[in-house]
């Protein structure tokens, strides 16, 4: 094992210069080495689904060194399992380790906002609970083998479109709710070595040079330990990067970037201290990647293989079944197998996500030596023969999907549609067979609405990595049993995702104006129709839910308030499978507008037919809570909680509501307080009692106390009020109100 480096002491050795040069990579992958002082360079690489570590001398994104392409991110995701995205990646992490990579450039958690941005497939959810789980599971899984990860893109990267440039326009509940959340989960359970920061602005000012996310909330709020590391070309003032938090910029801008870093510290714009604190934690990193890599021991290709194709299965969602799957085929009898995806598959995205697989199943391939004895499967891959070989058999299975120059890195899609070939087909396919089976791979959302009828049953696959065409064939033959659910909505239509009217923006500027509501949170807001829900996905057995219980330990006011919510699952078919039980919490009583609810928990839990399981989810205040922009933190409102859960976010099968306790969270009340305001706060309903008088039947006396009046102006500041001629209140009362109810502690602190 390599000397570990004496960090703190290189800082004070180093000249500025060369504390200038570790800020900035030496070339596109590696960081900067200071060979008189022995501090060595460390090599990154892309990730995130598998290796792409570019061959010696080569820049082009298909060259890289053989290795496995796992399932990406879109189709992990619909596995809702974090012991298989802990085993990815370890495979990924011991991948990486054989090839010395320090840090594998991944997992990506930006939220897909809205189904057309291009890089979907390398992202896991439209729900930041979901995401980050995953995420967090995933960074264990690599950072176990010794190798860094590096979570991306922060933050609210979720479009391609003028990436480089855009601002995100986003307030600040609805980044703390939605945007935030799934890095926050991932640094605070797991640790990445790095955090990339994104290209784009967070409203109006560069990702990396943002000194409110990189600084304040990413190390201060959330602990975050590790080194920021610029996207590759995201940073354009390098000494405001340094200043606002960004330790790493990559590729260098060599020459240039370190020479206005020590000019910045010698003319005073840059603190010296500040720029030691980014080389340390680059030292930190060389320092955490030296201590494996004397052993960089090996990986095995067939097990990893066999990994991605158990991944591949895991991540199928069966969408649709009219109990055409799994096909039950026997000696003597015809598969016909459609479309030129089940010959030339595609499995993985392109960019600089693309990795060079060390093999590739084909679906083709793989029900052929899947099938019975006896059964002929022939294959076409379009046209007139392929209606024809459906019309002479006994089950057909049609691949479609989209083309490769349909999504990837760099630009969203305009629509969700399949393209029309595919659909043209399909019609004449089910118009001489009514049985037909589509196996979809694709990585972002597809609008199924206008066509799904024709299938009888439809498996969405994703991309799925090397062994997606194995993992196809066991589930359509049976073999093994579905139990991908959806991370993300299949809306009936694009109209009707909720960031439609805001995406992806113009003149450099992108407002989420949907605020909370993405994905189902819109939908069920709307009371939408859509064609497959969040959390959507058939199996070939069933679950019975019961005995739903929630249990309260704690009090918010004390800190340490927590439910635990309990329910008992049953296979109650013929076939071992997985069910994915889903907690979903709502507060209808809240003050401010919320999604009518939201994922809290999810549990995996394999049974054997007739099996149970009990279930145990646990939330804490902060599930229950909203981002106040009024109080600056997380609140809880007291009130009853919807708590169901259920196989979807549209198909809960227990409910109950429970109450939960909290203080009174409110801004102190002032002269510009409404009435309804000062009457709603306990200490100000009493000041305003024993100066206005009462009624015999406790309202306020005089015109402050009709009913009918005070629903008409009941949302006027009090300071207005007090200037009205009938109202028995001057200002001079009202200072003195003012300054009497400010010390009493109306507001309490945010939970
Ligand atoms: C991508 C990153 C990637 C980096 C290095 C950038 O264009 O946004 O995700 O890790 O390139 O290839």
């Amino acid at each position: 094992m390599s000397e570990p480096l004496d960090v703190p002491g290189l800082v004070e050795q180093l000249t500025l210069e060369e504390k200038a040069s570790l800020t900035l990579g030496s070339d596109f992958w590696h960081t900067a080495p200071v060979p008189r002082l022995g501090i060595p360079a460390v090599m990154v690489a892309d990730g995130p689904h598998g290796l792409r570590k570019e061959a010696e001398g080569s820049t082009a994104l298909g060259e890289s060194v053989p290795a496995t392409c796992f399932p990406t991110a879109a189709a992990l995701a619909s596995s809702w399992d974090v012991d298989l995205l802990r085993e990815v990646g370890e495979a990924l992490g011991r991948e990486a380790r054989a090839e010395q990579v320090a840090v594998l450039l991944g997992p990506g958690v930006n939220i897909k906002r809205s189904p057309l941005c291009g890089r979907n497939f390398e992202y896991f959810s439209e729900d930041p609970r979901l995401a980050g789980e995953l995420g967090a599971a995933f960074v264990v899984g690599v950072q176990s083998q010794g190798v860094g990860t590096s979570l991306k893109h922060f933050a609210a990267n979720n479009q391609e479109t003028d990436r480089a440039r855009v601002s995100a326009e986003v307030d600040e509940r609805t980044l703390r709710e939605i945007y935030l959340p799934a890095f926050e989960r991932v640094v605070t359970l797991a640790q990445p070595w790095t955090v990339m920061c994104s290209y784009n602005k967070v409203n109006g000012v560069y990702a990396s040079q943002h000194h409110w996310l990189l600084t304040e909330v990413l190390r201060e709020e959330w602990g975050f330990e590790g080194l920021v590391v610029s996207d590759w070309g995201a940073v354009h003032d390098r000494p405001a990067a340094v200043a606002a938090g960004l330790d790493l910029e990559m590729p260098p801008q060599l020459g240039h970037s370190d020479a206005l870093v020590v000019e910045a510290v010698r003319n005073g714009h840059l603190d010296e201290a500040v720029l030691d604190e980014t080389v340390a934690r680059v030292l930190s990193l060389v320092d955490d990647a030296l201590a494996d890599q004397d052993d960089p021991g090996g990986f095995d290709v067939d097990a990893h293989h066999e990994l991605a194709r158990r991944a591949a299965r895991e991540s199928a969602v069966l969408l649709k079944n009219d109990g055409v799957l799994p096909l039950e085929l026997h000696d003597g009898q015809r598969l016909a197998v459609l479309g030129e995806l089940a010959r030339d598959p595609r499995f993985q995205g392109a960019g600089s996500s693309r990795v060079n697989p060390t093999r590739v199943d084909t679906p083709l391939d793989q029900l052929r030596a899947g099938v019975p004895p006896g059964v002929e499967v022939s294959f076409a891959e379009g046209g007139d023969a392929a209606v024809e070989l459906a019309r002479e058999a006994d089950a057909v299975v049609m691949f479609l999907g989209l083309p490769a120059s349909a999504e990837s890195e760099g630009f969203d899609r305009t629509h969700m549609d399949l393209p029309a070939e595919q659909l043209e087909l399909l019609e004449r396919v089910a118009a001489v067979h009514d049985r037909v089976v589509v196996a979809l791979a694709n990585g972002s959302a597809v609008v199924t609405s206008t066509w799904d009828h024709r299938a009888a049953a439809l498996l969405e696959c994703w991309l799925s990595g090397q062994a997606a065409g194995g993992a196809v064939a066991d589930l359509l033959l049976g073999a093994a049993n579905p139990c991908g659910r959806l991370a993300e909505t299949i809306p009936l239509r694009l109209a009707d995702t909720a960031s439609y009217l805001n995406f992806p923006g113009e003149l450099g500027r992108v407002r989420y104006g949907e605020g909370v509501f993405v994905g189902y949170r819109a939908h069920d807001r709307l009371d939408q129709p859509v064609s497959y829900p969040f959390g959507h996905g058939l199996s070939y057995t069933t679950f019975d839910y019961a005995g739903l219980e929630v249990s309260q330990d704690g009090s918010h006011a004390e800190g340490d308030l927590r439910l635990r919510v309990s329910c008992t699952v049953t296979n109650s078919g013929q076939r071992a499978g997985a069910e994915v039980v889903q907690l979903y919490v709502g507060d209808p009583e809240v003050s401010v507008a919320r999604p009518p609810r939201e994922l809290r928990g999810f549990a995996r839990v394999e049974l054997a037919p007739g099996e149970s399981a009990r279930v145990d989810l646990d939330l804490d205040a902060r599930d229950l809570s909203f981002w106040s922009e009024v109080v600056g933190g997380w609140v809880l409102e007291a009130g009853d909680f919807e708590i169901s859960v259920g196989a979807s976010s549209r198909d809960l099968r227990l409910r109950t509501t429970t109450y939960v306790d909290a203080p009174r969270v409110a801004p102190p009340l002032g002269p510009m307080s409404s009435l309804e305001e000062w009457l709603a706060d306990p200490s100000g309903a009493a000041a305003l009692r024993q100066v206005l008088g009462t009624t015999d039947d406790g309202r306020l006396a005089g015109m402050l106390g009709s009913p009918e009046l005070v629903s008409v102006i009941g949302n006027f500041p009090m300071s207005t009020l007090a200037g009205f001629p009938t109202v028995d209140l001057d200002h001079a009362t009202l200072d003195e109100l003012v300054a009497r109810v400010s010390g009493t502690g109306s507001a309490t602190s945010p939970g």
